[in-house]
């Protein structure tokens, strides 16, 4: 049975003792930070071919605070755990599995649970992390940096100085892209408030203060023609102006929701379901646009959770490859704030009132720094 724990407290009392207990964190209601309550309960067990890993680090993401919302279409039904990527060591195996061993460090993207101490998980749903690696900054990969990859080099497939505007360019996903696109040789432009500029600037992208200036204009005049890409994690009626920041073939990736989210980032207080289908129904007005109006401007959607259904083994290439270039040093996350596992509604409020440059980890005990 669970224990619901008031704000952060620790099993501290009970440290001499074997515990058999582990924290998780649940969404109690659709709504603001105050959804999350901290349970104590058992762990999982194992079932066949799943493996129990004992999490070292769970990312933080705008994707959780739209399921804290009820506004991602991966919302599951109330109560949930949330958390979409993690790494974590292996600490208990189930009936027939052979791939992994006791002890073994790995990532997965759960999309949801991870918030958790310990998780349950198909084998099939693990990759290894090579030894070494800060747990924080791999978990970073696992849901951003994909993400940021699989658009650049699955979606948009760039090329050495083709130009590309990045929005929301100091967040998770957007700094990732920055870092992603350096190594790729493109020339970057990066939308974001002037908190993030000097982050912006210092990844090697070109600045445009969304909040203070118009982005079309601004890019129409830095580049005289367009951009061959964009990459639109606003959602909405922004995917249309994305469009008229194009040069005549290019691109809009869209792949984000944030527009679904009143200023703040706090809660929204609308229903679900209803407002999750609307921003879809755009999504999709989109890119039958632009099939259709002349400019051969495409928008193409792109979603991890969906590329990793159905072709898993890009998934596994693709996060192996950034442990790779993570382990090489040629990236290095940017990691805003690390917070105890218990404190995950500390960090939806930090997520929430915006500014936040690069990732927020949630790390469980031992793994904190
Ligand atoms: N499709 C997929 O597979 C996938 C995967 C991962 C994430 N996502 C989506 O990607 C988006 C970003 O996620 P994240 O975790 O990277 O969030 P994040 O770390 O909170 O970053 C979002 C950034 O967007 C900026 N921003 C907010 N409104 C903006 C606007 N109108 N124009 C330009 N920038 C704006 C914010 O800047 P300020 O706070 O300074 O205002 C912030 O830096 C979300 O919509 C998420 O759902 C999609």
């Amino acid at each position: 049975m669970a224990t619901l724990l008031k704000g952060a407290r620790s099993r501290e009392a009970h440290a001499h003792e074997p515990t058999t207990k582990h924290t998780r964190i649940i969404v109690t209601h659709y709504g603001g930070p105050d959804a999350l309550q901290v349970v104590e309960e058992e762990r999982p067990e194992p079932r066949a071919g799943e493996v129990r890993v004992r999490v070292l680090a769970a990312g933080v993401s705008l994707p959780d605070v739209m399921m804290r919302e009820g506004i991602h279409p991966e919302t599951p039904s109330l109560p949930f755990t949330p958390g979409w990527d993690l790494v974590g060591v292996i600490d208990r195996l189930g009936d027939g599995v052979s791939a992994f061993e006791p002890g073994q460090l790995v990532a997965a993207l759960p999309v949801h649970g991870a918030y958790a101490e310990f998780v349950c998980l198909p084998q099939r749903k693990l990759v290894p992390v090579p030894p070494g690696l800060d747990p924080g900054e791999a978990v970073s990969l696992v849901l951003n940096y994909v993400t940021a990859h699989q658009m650049l080099h699955r979606s948009a497939r760039v090329q050495p100085g083709q130009r590309v505007l990045i929005h929301g360019a100091s967040g998770g996903v957007g700094s990732a892209l920055l870092q992603l696109g350096r190594l790729a040789g493109l020339e970057m432009y990066g939308t974001c408030s002037s908190r993030g500029a000097a982050a912006v600037s210092e990844l090697g992208g070109i600045p445009i203060d969304y909040q203070h200036l118009d982005f079309v204009t601004e890019i129409h005049r830095l580049t005289s023609g367009g951009v061959d890409v964009v990459f639109d994690s606003i959602g909405g009626t922004h995917i249309w102006r994305s469009r008229k920041a194009l040069r005549p073939g290019g691109k809009v990736v869209a792949y984000g929701l944030t527009a679904s989210l009143n200023p703040g980032r706090l809660a929204s207080g609308r229903s679900g379901s209803r407002h999750r289908f609307r921003a879809i129904a755009i999504f999709g007005v989109y890119i039958v646009g632009g099939w259709v109006l002349p400019g051969r401007k495409r928008v193409v959607p792109y979603s991890i959770q969906t590329l990793e259904r159905v072709r898993p083994a890009f998934f596994r290439q693709d996060l192996t490859t950034l442990f790779d270039l993570l382990r090489q040093q040629k990236i290095k996350p940017l990691i805003a704030q690390r917070f105890p596992l218990a404190e995950a509604r500390r960090a939806h409020e930090l997520l929430g009132s915006g500014g936040v440059t690069g990732k927020l980890v949630l790390v469980c005990d031992g793994a904190s720094q």
